[in-house]
């Protein structure tokens, strides 16, 4: 099979050290790809709004399978095009693809269809007076959210009124979120640990691939400002077999379910990003695509042909049994820019990529070449993950720092404590 996977970041080298694994695959083309991924297909440099262009490209390389791994093509409706032209594609449609950009379209899908979640109310930027009178009667903390994509910044926790008008005022007045922010909702906030669980569905039948928890904030112990995540270990031992089920009855199928109702039939990797509350499972966000940095946890501890799967889901025919669990364990260490995720330098080279252990992948995130060096070229740079074959997340926590102690760049900066909440 010929596969074109779409993205650059460490999701999207995890993805293409996953797909090239397969007994299947011919060639892999990536757009636009990084550094890292050039020992597991071709990089390919092409505009991303240039949709002609692309599926010239597929028609010329013979493509069977395109998969889109970040959000912003999906959507802007790259899968649709492709599919109205005979393309088979992994990953929704535009309208599919909503349950991730239109958080107040998310909310209302879950009401509709009874699926768990925090009570929530919307306002659109003309009702900001209005907001600010409803979070004087709210009790504290809630949680304030900008309706559209903000690449995991734009969840606002507030703890008491002046918080709350502080972060109307940036949605609505300062526009920190630009367009994003010409809606916000409002909701409950909800107590407990979060999971992440990675559904892959052909719009109507679905599996699980193994659980994960992501650490968002910058600091160890939880501290300091949300970023894209910083690291992720797989699988969530508070992910347990009921739970699950739970998860599946009560949340995963009753979603297929209705975005397919509501005309909205959602092919690709559908992220559920869980909060475990005394009450049960409850859903604190939907996205569209596979989760970063938890797929690089994930996706190291799966058996089977993943490019099976992926192509399966997307031929509306999901091969349920392609791949499976390998009862073994990840824990993922994101290495960043000293800065992040506000301003930092760029352009250090990177030190060490080659000499880490055989049971340690280095996904890259923000790298490029530069004279024939690996160089950073983002906030979250690299993504280091260990891999045991038994469940041992202590002992993949000590490889992956031990991994981290080989690799150098001016300004390396990761958390020390990916994981610890499972292991202490
Ligand atoms: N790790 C959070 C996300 O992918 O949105």
């Amino acid at each position: 099979m010929n596969v074109l996977l779409v993205g650059s970041g460490g999701r999207e080298h995890a993805l293409a050290y996953k797909i090239h694994q397969s007994k299947s695959l011919d060639a892999l083309y990536i757009l636009p790809g990084n550094p890292g991924m050039k020992n597991l297909g071709i990089n390919i440099d092409m505009n991303l709004k240039d949709i002609n262009s692309i599926i010239k490209f597929c028609f010329d390389k013979k493509i069977e399978l395109v998969v889109i791994g970040p959000e912003q093509p999906l959507v802007d409706g790259m899968a649709d095009f492709l599919r109205e032209n005979g393309i088979n594609v992994f990953g929704p449609g535009k309208k599919a693809a909503d349950i991730e950009a239109k958080k107040s379209f998310a909310k209302s899908l879950m009401v509709k269809y009874h699926i768990p979640t925090s009570g929530y109310v919307e306002f659109k930027s003309s009702e900001q007076k209005e907001a600010l009178q409803y979070i004087k009667t709210q009790k504290y903390p809630l949680v304030i959210k900008a309706d559209g994509l903000a690449a995991g910044k734009g969840v606002l926790i507030c703890n008491s009124v002046s918080d709350a008008e502080n972060a109307i005022k940036e949605i609505f007045v300062d526009k920190v979120f630009g367009a994003s922010g010409d809606k916000l909702i409002i909701e409950e906030f909800m107590e407990g640990e979060e999971a992440s669980i990675f559904a892959i569905t052909d719009g109507k039948d679905f599996i699980c691939l193994p659980s994960a928890q992501d650490h968002k904030r910058i600091g160890d112990n939880d501290t300091g400002k949300n970023t894209g995540g910083m690291g992720a270990y797989s699988p969530a031992s508070l992910i347990t077999k009921e739970i699950l089920a739970v998860v599946e009855e009560k949340i995963i199928a009753p979603t297929i379910k209705g975005m397919e109702n509501d005309g909205r039939k959602f092919i690709g990797c559908l992220y559920c990003g869980l909060m475990i509350t005394s009450e049960g499972p409850k859903v604190v966000e939907f996205n569209c695509r596979f989760g970063d940095p938890e797929t690089q946890a994930v996706l190291p501890i799966l058996e089977g042909d993943f490019l099976q799967l992926l192509y399966s889901a997307s031929a509306g025919a999901l091969d349920k049994n392609a791949v499976k669990y390998s009862n073994g364990s990840a824990v993922c260490v994101v290495a960043a820019s000293k800065g992040y995720p506000d301003a930092f330098n760029k352009g250090f080279e990177i030190y060490g990529l080659n000499e880490v252990e055989n049971d340690i992948v280095v996904f890259q995130a923000g790298t490029k070449e530069a004279d024939g060096k690996v160089v950073t070229n983002g906030g979250r740079v690299l993504g280091v993950t260990a891999i045991t074959k038994e469940m041992d997340l202590k002992l993949a926590k000590q490889k992956a720092y031990a991994a981290l102690e080989k690799i150098h760049y001016n300004g390396i900066y990761f958390r020390k404590d990916i994981a610890d909440r499972a292991i202490l």
